[in-house]
């Protein structure tokens, strides 16, 4: 298994692009499932959660080619509808094959997922708006199975005790496109990776209004169709770039920055006193050029994670790292999983001084941070654990980089083009301070949160 090591002190500088986003690609490659035609996408990242996916939809009967970042897939076998608990279990974005399945194929097996990391992650809201629209659901030795004949309209509420479900809201959007006549769905999850799926779904030639609010209306339609999709650029990604220049006081030229969908992120960053300003203004501000400048000591500052549009719970780690060399105290409050504070433990081996409080986490600013071995549980967290190491003194090694290979694409190569000192290391190579941390797991498959 791999780590990174990584010498901090050295500012980034320089231009870097962003990628197309992981969690749009996921709901958009199950949308594949929903005809016999071929889809053909372009700017699918090259990552450990597209593989699974992908090995996936291989399962469930579709032929899929890559060609550098260029993806075509088309259903040509619609035989098996089993979503087995082997992929389920390393990836939980797998559910996101559920609603295409029902409605194309009038019935699907899928592994439930079980708990993640960072807590308890039910899809109730997923299974009462299939449920809304016809499914019979039940389960049966730890697989839900749903059955339907032809899908048909409703109304359907999706709201849940931490907002809307992003995932649930893809699922049923694109189930409701087969039904028989209208579907709205009411507190749908707002995310820009929804209107992303929208928008192929109606060059497949659905009829879906809205999506980007929190009410979205489909038209049911007999059948979709071929399309050519461009994913969009990750928002996660990209906040985590601009963070990583802030945090090394750098000077970051980064191309294909969704500002539009960062303008949460955006805001923090400029009360703290990170400089973030698109430097041609008559580019779309979804994927447009942005100059990302640090060159003072940083402010505190308290924010709340919250669904779209505010700020997102998947850059809450890395900012987190961010606070802790800002001058004074700072609050962050985490509202969509309560429990996503992995990083807390492994940020204070490095010398953050941090207290938490239930879901909130009070950020005492530190001089600075001392490298140290160091270890996540889940993507974000890894991230933020890399991004303290790239400005603390000394050497940090940060393990179980696998967790990172799902999210971003060679980060490390990203950050050493930046100016970054960041070499992947095998653990085995690693010996005063760290244990051989774990096997590799027996499935080649890697182990996913998303
Ligand atoms: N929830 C329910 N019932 C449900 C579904 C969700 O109560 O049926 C709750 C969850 O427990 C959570 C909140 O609703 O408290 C939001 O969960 P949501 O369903 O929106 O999460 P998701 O769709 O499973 C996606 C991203 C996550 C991201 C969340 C929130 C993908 C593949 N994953 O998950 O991304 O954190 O939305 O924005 O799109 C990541 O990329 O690191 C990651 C975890």
């Amino acid at each position: 298994m791999d780590a990174f090591s990584i010498h901090g002190g050295n500012r980034l500088t320089g231009k870097i692009s962003v990628d197309g986003s992981k969690n749009a690609t996921l709901p958009l490659l199950a949308a594949g499932l929903l005809t016999d035609e071929p889809l053909k996408f372009e700017c699918v990242p090259e990552l450990s959660d597209i593989a699974n996916m992908v090995h996936l939809l291989e399962e469930l009967g579709c032929t899929i080619k890559r060609e550098g970042d260029a993806l075509t897939l088309q259903t040509t076998d619609s035989s098996q509808s089993h979503a087995r608990y082997d992929i389920v279990r390393t990836m939980r974005a797998s559910v996101c094959v559920l609603g295409p399945l029902l409605a194309k194929r009038g019935e699907v097996r899928i592994s439930m997922p079980g708990g993640c990391s960072f807590g308890d992650r039910p899809i109730d809201l997923h299974l009462r708006g299939l449920e809304a629209l016809g499914a019979k659901i039940h389960l049966e030795g730890g697989d839900i199975i749903a059955k339907c004949n032809r899908l048909r309209g409703a109304t359907i509420f999706l709201g849940g005790p931490y907002g809307s479900t992003v995932l649930g809201t893809a699922n049923i959007m694109s189930a409701a496109t087969l039904a028989n006549g209208k579907t709205v769905i009411e507190s749908a999850a707002c995310e820009p990776e929804i209107a992303d799926l929208a928008k192929l779904l109606n060059a497949m030639g659905a009829k879906i209004t809205g999506a980007g609010t929190p009410r979205i209306t489909v038209e049911g339609v007999h059948e979709l169709g071929s399309a050519t999709h461009t994913v969009m650029p990750d928002r996660i990604v990209a906040g985590t770039w601009a963070i990583a220049t802030a945090i090394t006081k750098g000077d970051v030229l980064i191309d294909r920055f969704p500002l539009d969908h960062l303008l949460a992120v955006i805001d923090v960053l400029s009360t703290i006193g990170v400089h973030v300003h698109q430097t041609d203004l008559s580019q779309d501000p979804t994927s447009c050029s942005v100059q990302v400048v640090c060159d003072q000591n940083l402010s505190p500052v308290m924010f709340t994670t919250q669904p779209f549009p505010g700020f997102p719970t998947d850059l809450q780690a890395q900012m987190m790292a961010l606070l802790c060399i800002s001058n004074g105290n700072s609050i962050v409050t985490e509202k969509i999983y309560p429990e996503r504070f992995m990083h807390v433990p492994e940020l204070s081996r490095m010398g953050a001084r941090l207290v938490k409080h239930g879901s909130t986490v009070v950020i005492q600013g530190a001089d600075c941070l001392i490298g140290a071995p160091v270890m996540a549980s889940d993507l974000r967290a890894s991230a933020s654990l890399v991004i303290a190491g790239l400005a603390a003194e000394g050497e940090t090694i940060v393990s179980r980089v696998y967790h990172l290979d799902r999210g971003y694409a060679a980060m490390e190569k990203m950050l050493t083009q930046l100016g970054a000192s960041i070499t992947r290391i095998n653990d085995t190579q690693v010996v005063d301070g760290l244990p051989v941390i774990e096997t590799v797991p027996a499935n080649k498959l890697i182990q996913s949160d998303g």
